[in-house]
């Protein structure tokens, strides 16, 4: 998720542009970098860091004046993070400039035709080969930079954003949208863009939402025109008048992060699987594993390093690797492991999973791995982090910053990448017939779709949470693939309400924590239809029977469940090795709401950090 700003009109653009990329930093904030045209020169100032970085690398560089500009805010998905990553790109004429938020899926196959017509490229991004493909055909086509981007965009799979303008035509800014968001604020002879309104709202609460495969020009002392990419159709113009201020509009309208977070893992799931998941085909291209296939197939086992929501997703991997891809699979606290003296063989693949990339006991993992020889593989949220650099290779999730301590998102997807690296394994290895293959990809395509769904069930979840706020403790309960979503869960509670909560394997009930059992213990147990069902109902049935208050997490159209539980919160069916994308969702919401009906700092609890970069 990146920011995107432009402007042009009558103002000096250069102020607007840098204050509306500072608040689309929480977009994402690995570089920043600003395109101007003064009157005669097209100038662009770009830098690894945050837009600070920029602000003051660019009024030291040159005063960079005019009233046409762009300025992006980058999370990086392809290419690390440094100033010629940043964008904006040029082309290689140097007329043509672009700002982009999204991931062109198959921009390999355009670089290779570009390089064959004699394109050079200096950066590793996608963005620089769209503007040269722009380039191109309006080279090549001898048509104007609107009817240029229409004609290239028609040939790019992907998700994109883009603000594009020609040095040689410094009245207009060329716009588009597929997957990522658009808005047009529309002022007295002025045009702003932007990724949202917060860039332009003191200057005009009149804005236009771009829909997907939607393109404008924004042109000054003219009327702004919205078309189909696809067939140049016109679209009705729909102007809102906003009535948003700007902190509910970095969160998306939500009261936190945390809550946009939770919202976001439809979106944010397809686009950890996007270019990766090839339904149509029948494959999953993951390069990192592609690359590495004979370490992968010729291991003794997978270990995992992680810590905390990572370290359950690592978890959850364990059931996924050695059910489907039959490979051994232990999971570590990397904590744990940097100090027990482990035994570590050059047969041995790590995993190490983490949201920030900068975990300090992960890290230091990773390292005395290494030092014994296993390949480590990463999987990381942000690209260019000192985990990403450290590992042999990876794969990055797509999850888009995470702003809220408690990490929602980034488990979701950290579990997609996960179970694609082990349906490619599993493939490989033909440890998985090629028709529960396709099994797996068709119904993990719908996922996305089934998370909107168990997001429905929000109100409900928000009901349970007020009868059940003021208990002290909670038991999470699980099975199976659900008993690392049951400690998720656990974990999520505890450390944004600060009530004490456990997660336990269900059947683990009678070895002791039964004991606990009384009707001041809310026990929420994930007991959906795919697995070891009728014993979970049973584990019910035994908690119920000493007055425990049950919630129950359950397929959609569960009865049994239901009549034996105080509440059900219902999840679409899905194959048993997904259900965690599922369960994890209701038990993210509850945790939410209980935090908030207990009026804590959901985003930023006590005694937390978003990355913990000590031991
Ligand atoms: C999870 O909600 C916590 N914020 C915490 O446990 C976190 O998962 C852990 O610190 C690991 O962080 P990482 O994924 O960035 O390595």
């Amino acid at each position: 998720m990146c920011g995107i700003v432009g402007y042009v009109g009558h103002r000096d653009a250069y102020p607007i542009i840098l204050e509306g990329l500072k608040r689309l930093e929480y977009r994402g904030y690995d570089s920043a970098g600003i395109a101007m045209f003064d009157g005669t020169n097209l100038k662009v100032s770009k830098t690894k860091g945050k837009v600070l970085d920029l602000e003051n690398k660019s009024t030291q560089e040159n005063n960079i004046n005019g009233t046409i500009g762009i300025g992006h805010t980058r999370w990086a998905t392809h290419g690390v993070p440094n100033d010629v990553n940043s964008h904006p790109h040029y082309s290689n004429s140097g007329d043509l400039v672009i700002i982009h938020n999204g991931i062109i899926e198959n921009y390999e196959s355009l670089k290779k035709e570009l390089l064959k017509r004699g394109y050079t490229f200096n950066s590793d991004t996608d963005t620089e080969v769209l503007i040269n493909l722009i380039e191109d055909v309006k080279k090549n086509e001898g048509v104007k930079l609107g009817k240029a981007v229409q004609i290239a965009l028609n040939q790019v799979v992907g998700a994109y954003a883009i603000a594009v303008f020609d040095k040689n035509k410094p009245d207009e800014i060329v716009v588009a949208r597929l997957g990522s968001p658009l808005a047009i604020g529309i002022g007295e002879d002025e045009f702003f863009i932007a990724s949202d309104a917060s860039p332009f709202l003191e200057y005009t609460k009149n804005a236009i939402y771009l829909e997907d495969e939607e393109m404008a020009i924004v042109r000054r002392h003219k009327d702004v025109k919205i078309r189909k990419i696809k067939d140049d159709s016109l679209v009705d113009l729909y102007i809102q008048e906003l009535q948003i201020n700007l902190e509910q509009i970095e969160k998306g309208g939500y009261d936190h992060f945390m809550l946009k977070e939770i919202y976001e893992q439809p979106n944010a799931i397809k686009d950890t699987y996007r270019g990766r998941l090839l339904v149509n085909e029948a494959i999953i291209k993951m390069a990192g594993v592609e690359d590495n296939m004979k370490k992968f197939l010729n291991a003794d086992r997978i270990i995992v390093v992680a810590c905390g929501t990572s370290w359950h997703a690592g978890l959850v991997s364990e059931y996924i690797f050695e059910d489907l891809a039959r490979i051994p699979v232990e999971v570590e606290y990397a904590s744990e492991f940097r100090y027990r003296n482990p035994i570590i063989t050059e047969k041995d693949v790590v995993i190490a999973i983490s949201q920030s990339g900068e975990t300090a006991d992960t890290l230091a993992a990773i390292k005395l791995a290494k030092s014994k020889g296993a390949f480590v593989f990463g999987v990381c949220n942000v690209v260019g982090s000192s985990i990403a650099r450290e590992t042999d290779a990876g794969a990055y999730t797509h999850a888009g910053p995470e702003i809220g301590v408690a990490s929602t998102k980034a488990f979701t997807t950290q579990i997609t990448v996960l179970t694609l690296i082990a349906l490619r394994l599993a493939r490989a290895k033909g440890t998985i017939s090629s028709s529960d293959f396709r099994r797996h990809l068709l119904e993990l395509e719908m996922i996305p779709g089934k998370v909107e769904e168990a997001l429905k069930s929000d109100s409900h979840i928000k009901m349970i949470a007020d009868i059940y706020k003021d208990a002290k403790n909670f038991l999470y309960l699980g099975r199976g693939y659900n008993f690392p979503v049951a400690l998720e869960g656990a974990l999520k509670l505890k450390e944004i309400s600060y009530i004490h909560a456990e997660g336990y394997p269900a059947a683990e009930m009678k070895h002791g924590p039964i004991a606990l059992i009384d009707e001041q213990m809310p026990v929420v147990v994930i007991a959906t239809k795919k697995g070891h069902y009728d014993k979970v109902v049973s584990n019910i049935q035994e908690i119920k029977s000493r007055k425990g208050k049950i919630i129950g997490i359950v397929t959609q159209g569960d009865k049994s469940v239901k009549d034996l539980a105080d509440y059900v919160i219902e999840v679409p069916e899905t194959l048993e090795s997904l259900t965690p994308l599922l369960t994890t969702i209701p038990l993210q919401l509850l945790s939410y709401h209980i935090a908030v009906m207990l009026d804590k700092n959901v985003d930023q609890p006590r005694n937390l950090a978003k990355s913990v970069t000590v031991e």
